[in-house]
């Protein structure tokens, strides 16, 4: 593994990628009756809020503080100033597999700057907290709803029955409850939770519901990986913020594109560092935008797993393009980096500094990497697509709008099959499946070539401008015309909300 050396120009004002605010100053004025109706946004993909009238409003969440609009422009204009501070990185509670209530319920949370800011949250935490579980163990736990509107928690990566996958026809409404009882049954790896509620998904994980989920095994025990202070959960995101100060959902027609990065719901995120190896556990939890990550320094990324665990060998990669709901398992070697150097955690699509690493100078751990991490073995499919799915515009899969009691195919229990993912426009489309992780085989136009975070297990692909990408899959845990029915979608929450998603049954 390539050992990272800070250099000293690393922090150069002139270098450093702020997050800049100019679209976001606007004139100082008092909170009117026109901003609670702008929080309802009449756009189709809230229009089930819109009609319904539950829509949620954290505008209410933090009105009567007068300061707080004051105090957003001072720091609209601080975070984008080169020299804005960095606050520390929130790392999330940690609740182990036994956790036995989950409540969903407007929070107000600091950002890092002092602020307090309206948001949604499990068990008042942004993120939520970070579950701790191991294969073989029980989750048995109550989904209390406490927002005004339906909400559902659906395990992202975990591979459950219907009754507990939490999809759409799942939701409960404000005040109920729903009780959760699965085994986890796969491997190690980092999995998420979120809402999935009909046409909220979007609005619901924007305004901060999500957590990881981290599924640890005997395998990965073995390697003896980085842990405790040195495994670092980054759960990396965009966010706007309304004249309140608090999260805000406004979408456009290309989806929700935050003003500012947030990791673990921290703005402008430092984190100290020792000279020794961390492991970071990575989800993109953005509804729409896609990361282009790399190191400041230029320095490579040792991937060493993403969505369904381990991979098999160690990757040294540098960009890496990670799609909404897409994780990484990497290791980055601070060795090199003296006390007060700085490296950064970049997007280099929206030239963001997402995470700043500092030096601490204090000894570390060194960890060296094996050759070999696991044993995965190629799912053998047909040659030939089973299927083809073609995700069209921004709202349909093979022509059609999601109908939530509409089955639109069933597959067989236990048989590989091979799966053609295409796309008909408005890409990037991240496709999620329900009920199995798959195996990536080909991609075909546009980036056409599948990159090494993308070996192994996947439950979540990026499909691309002009691209095809064929997946290898073989639904094997559970089935029936009630356990075995799950969703495959767009994971663009906003083109999920629009309707680019289909129910099917595994048979
Ligand atoms: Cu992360 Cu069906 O969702
Ligand atoms: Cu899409």
């Amino acid at each position: 593994m390539p050992a990272l050396g800070g250099t000293p120009h690393d922090s150069e004002p002139e270098t450093a990628m702020t997050p800049q605010l100019e679209s976001d100053r606007e004139p100082c004025r008092e909170k009117t009756q026109s901003d609670d109706a702008h929080c309802d946004e009449s756009q189709p993909w809230s229009r089930r809020a819109f009609l319904s009238g539950t829509a949620l409003t954290l505008c209410g969440l933090a009105a009567g503080r007068a300061e707080a609009f004051a105090n957003l422009q001072a720091e609209a204009v601080s975070l984008g100033h080169r020299d804005a501070p960095w606050y520390p990185l929130h790392v999330p509670t940690e609740t182990s597999a036994d956790l036995s209530t989950l409540t969903c319920a407007p929070a107000l949370v600091d950002m890092g700057d002092g602020t307090l800011r309206g948001v949604l949250a499990y068990n008042g935490g942004f993120p939520g907290p970070t579950w701790i579980a191991r294969t073989g163990d029980w989750i048995t736990v109550k989904l209390v709803n406490q927002l005004n509107e339906p909400t559902i928690t659906h395990w992202h990566g975990l591979v459950v029955n219907y009754a507990n996958d939490g999809g759409p026809l799942l939701e409960i409404g404000p005040g109920a409850a729903y009780d959760y009882n699965f085994q986890i049954k796969q491997r190690a790896g980092l999995n998420f939770y979120h809402p999935h509620t009909h046409m909220l998904t979007g609005k619901q994980v924007c305004l901060g519901l999500a957590g990881a989920f981290i599924v640890r095994d005997a395998e990965e025990d073995a390697l003896a990986l980085p842990s405790g202070a040195y495994e670092v959960p980054l759960v990396i995101r965009d966010a706007s913020f309304d004249n309140h100060g608090n999260l805000t959902y406004n979408p456009t027609t290309s989806g929700f594109n935050g003003k500012f990065p947030l990791v673990n719901g921290t703005l402008r995120p430092t984190l100290t560092v020792d000279r020794g190896v961390y492991r970071f556990r990575v989800l993109n939890g953005a509804n729409a935008r896609v990361f282009r990550l790399a190191l400041s320094n230029g320095a490579p990324f040792t991937v060493i797993g993403n969505d369904g665990g381990l991979l098999r060998a160690p990757a040294n990669v540098t960009p890496i393009d990670l799609g909404m709901a897409e994780r990484l398992d990497l290791l980055i070697d601070f060795s090199a980096l003296s006390a007060g150097q700085t490296v950064s955690l970049r997007c280099l699509a929206a030239k963001w500094d997402l995470l700043q690493f500092v030096g601490t100078g204090a000894p570390g751990i060194p960890y060296a990497v094996p050759a070999t991490l696991s044993t995965i073995a190629p799912l053998v499919g047909p040659s030939q697509p089973s299927r083809t799915f073609t995700f069209d515009g921004m709202s349909r899969i093979n022509g059609l709008e999601y109908d939530p009691y509409r089955i639109d195919f069933r597959v067989p229990f236990g048989v590989t099959e091979r799966w053609r993912f295409k796309t008909g426009g408005n890409a990037p489309h991240p496709v999620h499946v329900h009920g199995a992780s798959f195996q990536v085989v080909s991609r075909t136009g546009g980036r056409g070539k599948l990159y090494p975070w993308e070996s192994g297990w996947k439950d979540t692909v990026l499909l691309s401008d002009r691209e095809t990408v064929d997946v290898v899959i073989r639904f094997a845990a559970y089935q029936g015309e009630y356990d075995g029915q799950y969703v495959m979608h767009c994971h663009q929450l906003e083109h999920e909300g629009m309707g680019m998603m289909t129910n099917f049954k595994v048979i």
